[in-house]
């Protein structure tokens, strides 16, 4: 959401806020990170387990392939699990969950240890190997997070795919990274419904080469299909003997590649953005527990799902790497009823909230007297991530499900960064709507064009200076992408593909993205997906897509399309497309509104100009039309 003025106020922690917090001197902190970056971290990465300690922290040879804490083995499973085991946390609950439908589980480390085990058995006697790719296409179920941590037990590379993709982005994400097993669910629980998955992924796999076995989690009970010989359920494969209490954690370089995540760029295909055991898990590791300010006997609850980042770095490897209790909820946020969170809240004593600007819009709309019939009191520590937070929004968070006491934490970053980039801590003073200055090491800038810094509150780039632990190391199989998307338009420094401004405190101000990127509902839909989708249909010749401004989702879908000859326009042709594209991609991608168009903005060369369709939907100047084909 675009912001016209910077607002002013500032709010201060209070006392008590502060007095808890393991961090009390911010600036003292960044002092230190930024004196000797390397120690600063290796400080972090001693507090983990390492079965070999590293020889370097930070390998810049290869740069921008960065490597971290080389020569050392590790396993980042081993640290979530194994290492609490040994300690007093093997009876402390690992994951609360709540489906839907009221359904309630829970698993203490111990548990949850013996779970991933039995799972990472399966998966080898199902031939995965320290290497290999796995899809995982799931509900929110706690076998998602199971499924996960056994790949990585073993060295196998988790892709999970998040549950809202349908049909095409399925196919495209297992086909690109060569999975051979994709684990699913038959359905999951959405808002009373049942999103059917296992049909989806039968549907995928016809366009899919690579799958041998499909492995099914039995969670709504209808009636799928299972094809013999390929597909097998998970509980079933659970009760064999091969599926032992044990399975030693893989010891693995810090660099061995632990997931593979698809994220949307500026052009073409979804990207898979590969992260690492070493670096990942101390730099989430570190974020999680200074900026939530993890304590022992937090409850913690990240409301994302696990299918995107912020479900890989903060419900499952974060926290769990923390030793902490988090809560798992299944389903939406105001189902049956608009209190559905905060009568969570309530029941499960929830310390920390952790969710995006558009679920806080979402329910902002049904008033203060939701929230007001519970008992909110147990949070005390709020967080927001996916988009910038308006300040009404901020306002309402920060007063009617905080009550004033609670900060709230800002958290800009990126599937590529791994961890928080520019956050607050709980000691920091805060502006609503900006998340205030770089996590403590990480040197960040606002450039113009030339890459040189702009003045207080001009608007720029902005880039990252230097490396930290948790940041991609390459995207799989497209090494030369990498190095083009993030490291040319400003050498050597990372461009994040938004725009921002700094102010004279040194608070940034995430304005959005600079690239054909949309932002819709926090999630993150590249155009070229939508388009490709849209074109896809018979009547369609070609596509454009675009994000408009709105209310509650931050931006909408909005394209614009050109039927092949012999088609003509009409609401029912529209829906159909709309339609079209919720099969294809998922229902998230299904576009607002598609209006049929006789041509396109296009440059000479070709190139759709989607910022001069925006200028017109919005009745703003259009800008530079110099490049306009005519
Ligand atoms: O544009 C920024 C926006 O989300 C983008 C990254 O999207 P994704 O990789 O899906 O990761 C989202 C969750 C970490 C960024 O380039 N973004 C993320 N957090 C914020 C934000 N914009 C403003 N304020 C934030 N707190």
């Amino acid at each position: 959401m675009q912001k016209k003025e910077l607002p002013g106020e500032m709010y201060r922690p209070s006392a008590e806020v502060i007095g808890r917090a393991r961090v009390k001197d911010w600036n003292a902190m960044v002092a230190e990170a930024e004196g000797d970056n390397q120690k600063f971290w290796a400080k972090e990465a001693e507090e983990l387990h390492w079965f070999r300690k590293w020889d370097t922290v930070l390998d810049d040879s290869g740069k921008p392939f960065f490597k971290w804490f080389t020569g050392a083995t590790t396993n980042i499973v081993y640290n979530c699990l194994d290492r609490h085991i040994e300690n007093a946390r093997r009876n402390k609950l690992a994951f609360l969950w709540e489906g839907e439908n009221g359904d309630f589980r829970s698993y203490s480390y111990f548990a949850l240890r013996r779970e991933v085990c039995k799972f990472a058995n399966v998966l080898k006697s199902l031939g995965v190997q320290k290497g290999d790719r796995v899809t995982i296409y799931m509900g929110r179920v706690p076998e998602l997070p199971i499924a996960m941590l056994a790949c990585a037990r073993i060295g196998a590379i988790h892709s999970v795919v998040y549950g809202g993709f349908t049909v095409e982005a399925l196919a495209e994400r297992i086909d690109d990274s060569a999975s051979r097993l994709v684990i699913t669910c038959d359905g999951a629980y959405q808002r009373g419904k049942v999103v059917p998955l296992k049909d989806i992924a039968d549907e995928a796999l016809q366009r899919a080469a690579t799958v041998e076995s499909m492995v099914v989690v039995k969670r709504t009970g209808h009636d799928v299909k299972m094809e013999a010989g390929r597909d097998m359920w998970y509980h079933e494969l659970m009760a064999l003997p091969i599926a032992g209490n044990d399975c030693p954690a893989e010891v693995v370089d810090a660099e061995h590649p632990l997931f593979l995540l698809y994220t949307s760029g500026t052009t073409g295909k979804p990207k898979a953005i590969l992260h690492t055991h070493g670096g990942y898990m101390v730099g989430t590791y570190t974020t999680l527990k200074y900026v939530f300010d993890i304590h022992e006997e937090d409850r913690y609850w990240c409301a994302a799902d696990p299918g995107w980042i912020t479900g890989h770095s903060y419900i499952v490897y974060g926290p769990l790497l923390n030793g902490t209790t988090s809560f798992l909820y299944e389903g939406a946020p105001n189902y049956p009823y608009p209190n559905r969170w905060w009568q969570m809240i309530e029941k499960y004593g929830i310390n920390i909230l952790y969710t995006a600007p558009t679920a806080i819009r979402g329910l902002m709309r049904f008033g203060d007297a939701w929230p007001n019939r519970h008992d909110l009191s147990s949070l005390r520590i709020l967080g927001s991530v996916g988009e910038p937070i308006n300040p009404e929004a901020w306002k309402w968070y920060h007063t009617v499900i905080g009550k004033e006491r609670c900060p709230i934490m800002d958290t800009w970053w990126q599937t590529e960064t791994g961890m928080f980039m520019i956050t607050p801590m709980p000691c920091v003073p805060l502006k609503p709507g900006s998340g205030t200055r770089p996590f403590p090491g990480i040197i960040m800038d606002v450039v113009n064009e030339e890459g040189q810094s702009v003045g207080p509150n001009e608007e720029g780039y902005l880039v990252i200076r230097n490396p930290w632990p948790s940041m991609m190391r390459t995207l799989y199989n497209d090494p030369d992408r990498y190095i083009k998307q993030y490291w040319s338009q400003f050498p050597g420094s990372y461009m994040t593909g938004d725009s921002a401004k700094r102010d004279e405190d040194g608070y940034y101000w995430v304005i959005g993205r600079v690239d054909d990127v949309i932002k819709v509902s926090g999630y993150r839909l590249g155009t070229a997906e939508i388009e490709s989708a849209l074109v896809s249909h018979p009547m369609v010749a070609e596509a454009a897509a675009i994000g408009l401004p709105h209310e509650v989702k931050g931006n909408a879908i909005h394209a614009y399309v050109i039927l092949r000859a012999g088609n003509s326009p009409g609401d029912h042709l529209t829906d159909e497309l709309r339609s079209h594209v919720a099969h294809e991609l998922g229902p998230i991608a299904k576009p607002e509104k598609i209006t049929v168009v006789d041509s396109l903005p296009k440059t000479r060369s070709g190139k759709i100009m989607r910022r001069v369709l925006k200028a017109r939907a919005l009745g703003k100047d259009p800008g530079n039309l110099s490049t306009l084909e005519e």
